[in-house]
């Protein structure tokens, strides 16, 4: 799979690229992320990226010429525009993109992007959470990430995939390992008994439990009650 990220800040990416699981996609092949620099397409001199908004106020907004230039090579990939304005990202989201063999992320800076960008070059606008970044390279390596474990032979147990959070619209029950005691606090019982029948009964409790507790949006929008 590929997958382009539009930024004004490429080098931001060298950490989240070259670590654990993102690297190792990319080592294997199964991952290629293309970087384009948008400095390269500003104007001027000064390769000018941003501009004061019509109508006043404050902040900066990103000008449509340096989006148009990089993003129009890709108006056949499926981009989608980090913001906090978009829709929130989920593991449906990037079970989504997944699929797909070629996604271009835009990764938004300043207070915003020149909404004709969004009418004519953006398929999707995508949000990490409801609060503000300084711009959108924390959800495109969020997105990468997300991604890249869920490519075929990146991640060595397929189950691990399978049963964690939100496949099956539960939070993940806690889970411990040795010593079962460590300076008295001791692990559950039940994990110790061998008996698998109370083990699963135990776990599957906890999901429940946890997620009532925690995440009640997620019970109420659960599609399989029968997990
Ligand atoms: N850019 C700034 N804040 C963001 C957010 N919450 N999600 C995606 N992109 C962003």
């Amino acid at each position: 799979m590929r997958v382009n990220v539009v930024t004004m800040f490429p080098e931001w990416f060298d950490g989240p690229l070259s670590i654990s699981i993102v690297a190792r996609a990319i080592e294997d092949g199964a991952l290629v992320v293309e970087l384009v620099d948008l400095r390269e397409h500003g104007l001027g001199r000064h390769r000018q990226l941003d501009d004061s908004p019509f109508g006043g106020g404050p902040g900066m907004v990103m000008m449509i010429e340096p989006l148009a230039a990089a993003l129009e090579p890709l108006k056949d990939t499926h981009r989608v525009l980090f913001t906090p304005s978009g829709e929130p990202m989920s593991q449906e989201t990037l079970d989504r993109w997944a699929e797909t063999n070629e996604v271009t992320f835009v990764s938004g800076r300043y207070e915003g992007v020149d909404q004709r960008v969004i009418d004519n070059f953006i398929d999707e606008e995508v949000s990490l959470g409801d609060y503000v970044l300084a711009g959108g390279e924390v959800a495109a390596a969020a997105a990468i990430e997300g991604i890249a474990r869920l490519l075929p032979g990146v991640v060595g147990n397929p189950e691990s995939t399978e049963k964690e959070s939100f496949r099956d619209g539960l939070l993940e029950e806690p889970v411990y390992t040795r010593p079962a005691d460590f300076e008295g606090w001791t692990v559950p019982e039940v994990l110790l008994s061998g008996d698998h029948g109370r083990i699963e009964e135990w776990r599957s409790q906890q999901r429940v439990e946890r997620t009532r507790q925690r995440r009640p949006d997620l019970l109420r929008n659960r599609k399989d009650p029968d997990t």
